[in-house]
């Protein structure tokens, strides 16, 4: 996705990126210092916040039974009437619960102009640099060609996975010439969802938005129901050769291509630039959610930005997450033991025996959420800041989080957001809750992968596409 990215965003003049390459240089140097520094700076504070709790506070006795009324007001009618305007939906919403106070919590309020200023240039977004989207196609670029065959998709993996799988098969599509059968989404993988496509995704505005790029139909024609297929796992990574030469060869013996996998994913260099194009128009404009998840994100948003700019912070540290990547770190012993037998005995994990400390110090294991909030304070993120928590369910659940919602106690979720009724046509479907969490991850004034991975990727780069909106990811690698 990085990559790709790369490539959906261009300079505006030639001139720049020579005078680019000149900055970056010196902000290397830079940066070795600033990054020394920012350590330090977590040291200091670890070791402060050691002191702190020998000096017997416990932190439980502030938050434990922090009360309802941190619930961020729900200012119904804003939300709703923005959303019903922009794009005519009509979603009921329950009635706001009598206890909630529809002004400002008084924690939101700012104190001093000092703050204000300083709080002002961490919020800053990046600058441009003159880069801008690029994704419109060139005029030599043909329509739609007449296809040869049909290509079905059998994703796999999680919604981010399966995503940018989808945007890979719309670009192959197009290089085999192929009318493409609308993807079926994974119901097998961990995430058990027996969401299809359209549950997910706006199907009619990812055929018509691609129409001028690749043929996309909802349904095999029913005359070859019974065709032979030919089921390929298309080679990782290949480019634009394999798919011209090799898979549309096939067409000499089938009409239907089925790809048993999604996350084969094509070459990221050395790919026409029209394709590249097309695979960013794919996954930026194309590959929307279905309507109704996009009006609850925005719905998570609104209420979010209801108490200013926010962070997303996809929190990774989820018990399969920890299981497989062996990082223990500040686990007690019991549950270090227990994601030990979970790895043990989940076959397709192939590595078994894992040293934490080891891989840790190389900077594989996910930052726990206690170094979070530390490394938000180091940041000088004051502790009215709004942190919304895009994630899976925490392995050791609240307790877990003790030491970061004492930092920031305005720290929400879906849950806390919304409403049981509000959110009861997602919760049994991991990928519909994912896909709401992308949301208000993509819409953050800064978001902040606490690992890295599919949904850390993903959600960089598509803010980086809507206009270089901050990221900030955390170096996890001791040095
Ligand atoms: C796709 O169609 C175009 C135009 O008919 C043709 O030039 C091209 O070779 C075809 N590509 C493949 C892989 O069949
Ligand atoms: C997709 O799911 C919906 C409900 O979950 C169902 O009504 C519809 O028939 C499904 N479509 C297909 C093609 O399976
Ligand atoms: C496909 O095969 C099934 C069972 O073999 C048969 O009942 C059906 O009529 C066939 N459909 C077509 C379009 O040939
Ligand atoms: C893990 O690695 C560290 C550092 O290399 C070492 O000190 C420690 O003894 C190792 N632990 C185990 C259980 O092997």
């Amino acid at each position: 996705m990085n990559v790709c990215v790369c490539v959906c965003v261009c300079v505006r003049e030639r001139e720049r990126e020579r005078e680019r390459e000149r900055e970056m240089h010196r902000r290397r140097c830079m940066l070795g210092l600033v990054r020394r520094l920012l350590l330090f700076a977590i040291g200091a504070i670890g070791l402060l916040a050691l002191l702190y709790a020998h000096v017997g506070v416990s932190p439980s006795s502030q938050v434990a039974n922090l009360p309802d009324s941190y619930k961020l007001p729900m200012q119904q009618e804003i939300g709703y009437e923005k959303l019903g305007g922009e794009r005519g939906l009509k979603i009921e919403l329950v009635p706001l619960p009598p206890h909630l106070s529809r002004t400002p919590l008084p924690a939101c309020k700012l104190d001093g102009a000092a703050a204000v200023l300083e709080l002002g240039k961490l919020w800053k977004p990046p600058p441009n640099r003159d880069y801008v989207p690029c994704v419109e196609p060139s005029q030599t670029y043909t329509l739609t060609e007449e296809p040869r065959g049909y290509l079905l998709v059998h994703t796999n993996g999680g919604l981010n996975q399966m995503r940018a799988g989808i945007c890979d098969m719309v670009a192959v599509a197009r290089l085999i010439n192929a009318t493409l059968v609308i993807p079926e989404l994974d119901k097998s993988s961990f995430w058990q969802d027996t969401s299809n496509f359209s549950d997910v995704f706006d199907e009619d505005h990812f055929i018509s938005s691609l129409a001028n790029d690749v043929s996309i139909i909802k349904k095999l024609p029913k005359e070859l129901a019974n065709a032979t297929r030919a089921v390929k796992h298309f080679r990782s990574w290949s480019g634009i050769d394999y798919y011209q030469d090799e898979i549309a060869s096939m067409w000499a013996d089938y009409q239907v291509i089925r790809a048993a996998k999604s996350d084969s994913r094509l070459a990221n260099n050395g790919l026409p630039p029209e394709i590249q194009k097309l695979r960013c128009r794919a996954c930026y404009e194309a590959l929307r959610f279905s309507p109704r998840i996009e009006a609850m994100g925005k719905l998570l948003v609104d209420r979010m930005r209801s108490c200013g700019p926010y962070i997303a912070l996809h929190l990774r540290y989820e018990k399969d997450m920890l299981a497989f990547s062996g990082c223990t770190h500040d686990l007690s012993p019991e549950e270090a033991d227990e994601l030990k037998t979970i790895r043990e005995n989940t076959a397709y994990w192939k590595v078994k025996d894992i040293n934490s400390t080891e891989q840790r110090a190389k900077g594989y294991c996910p930052l726990t959420p206690k170094e979070i909030g530390i490394f938000l304070t180091a940041l000088r993120f004051p502790s009215n800041t709004p942190v919304y928590i895009a994630a899976g369910e925490i392995y050791g659940g609240d307790s877990r989080v003790v030491d970061l919602q004492s930092r920031y106690p305005l720290l929400m979720n879906k849950e806390k957001l919304a409403s049981a009724e509000e959110l009861e046509p997602f919760i049994n479907h991991a990928s519909q809750m994912a896909a709401l969490d992308f949301i208000v991850s993509v819409e953050s004034d800064i978001f902040i992968p606490s690992y890295s991975g599919n949904m850390a990727r993903a959600v960089e780069g598509h803010r980086r596409f809507l206009g270089h909106r901050k990221t900030i990811s955390p170096d996890r690698q001791e040095n």
